[in-house]
């Protein structure tokens, strides 16, 4: 298949092996970081694929790259309290930041239980007071079966945003939380790598539309000044033999 995707793709043939791939290269990402800036500024994604991920990051990955120098913050936010079942925050504290132990002042969660407005446009000025020239040093992003990326949906407004930093959205009646708060795409596009993370035959199909190149979903819209690498399991990949 065409794929004039001028990213990288990494292929993996299952979800364990592509978070290993995944943990080994935000690793080395992170420890080249704080080797040059002293620390390192990591925005983790939402939703069930990078569970896996985070789990060994904190696991078998503990000890390979200096975490407690990295500021952690989120691609987006459902609009619910930090300890509820559907908030990202909860879910990348139960398995990565509480079990590396890592520092409160060294995690920058949206404030889900606030106004959406209001914890927009704070979450704004936190990233423009802590981002190294105003670039994340890596972002972890997924995809939904629709194309949308942290909480960048088909045909939002939000697309369109080249000012804000971090808006306020509402998401599709299909969604158990249609309240969220979402990096735009000008701070994504500024960052020094995007790594995206795809696996399950359920996305393949979005995956077909980037690889062949004529994508206008909001993931295939994120074109990082630095490194895009995505990273797909052979569920999701369209250009295996036999991809339906
Ligand atoms: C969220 C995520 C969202 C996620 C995709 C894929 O808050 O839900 O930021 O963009 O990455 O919806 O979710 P799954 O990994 O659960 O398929």
């Amino acid at each position: 298949m065409a794929q004039p995707l001028a990213a990288e793709v990494v292929a993996a043939p299952d979800l364990d092996a592509l978070s290993r791939l995944v943990a080994e290269r935000v690793a080395a990402t992170v420890t080249a970081a704080v080797a040059t800036q002293g620390r390192c500024t990591v925005a983790l994604s939402g939703g069930q694929t990078p569970l896996h991920l985070y789990r060994l990051l904190a696991g078998e990955y503990r000890h390979t790259a200096p975490w407690n120098r990295v500021e952690w913050f989120w691609g987006d936010e459902r609009c619910v309290p930090p300890v509820h079942p559907e908030s990202n925050y909860a879910a990348a504290w139960a398995a990565l930041l509480g079990p590396l132990r890592v520092s409160s002042g060294m995690v920058h969660r949206i404030a889900g239980e606030q106004e959406p407005a209001v914890a927009a446009a704070a979450y704004d000025l936190v990233l423009r007071d802590r981002l190294t020239g105003g670039r994340f040093d890596l972002v972890l992003l997924g995809t939904g079966t629709d194309g949308h990326t942290a909480s960048l949906f088909p045909g939002s407004a939000a697309l369109d945003e080249r000012e804000r930093w971090a808006v306020a959205v509402t998401g599709g009646a299909d969604l158990a939380v249609r309240q969220r708060v979402t990096l735009t795409l000008p701070v994504l596009d500024r960052a020094r790598a995007v790594f995206i993370l795809v696996a399950g035959g359920d996305k393949r199909a979005v995956l077909r539309r980037v690889f062949e190149g004529h994508a206008t979903d909001p993931v295939a819209r994120v074109h990082p000044e630095g490194a895009l690498v995505w990273f797909v399991d052979a569920e999701a990949d369209p250009r295996l033999a036999g991809a339906g």
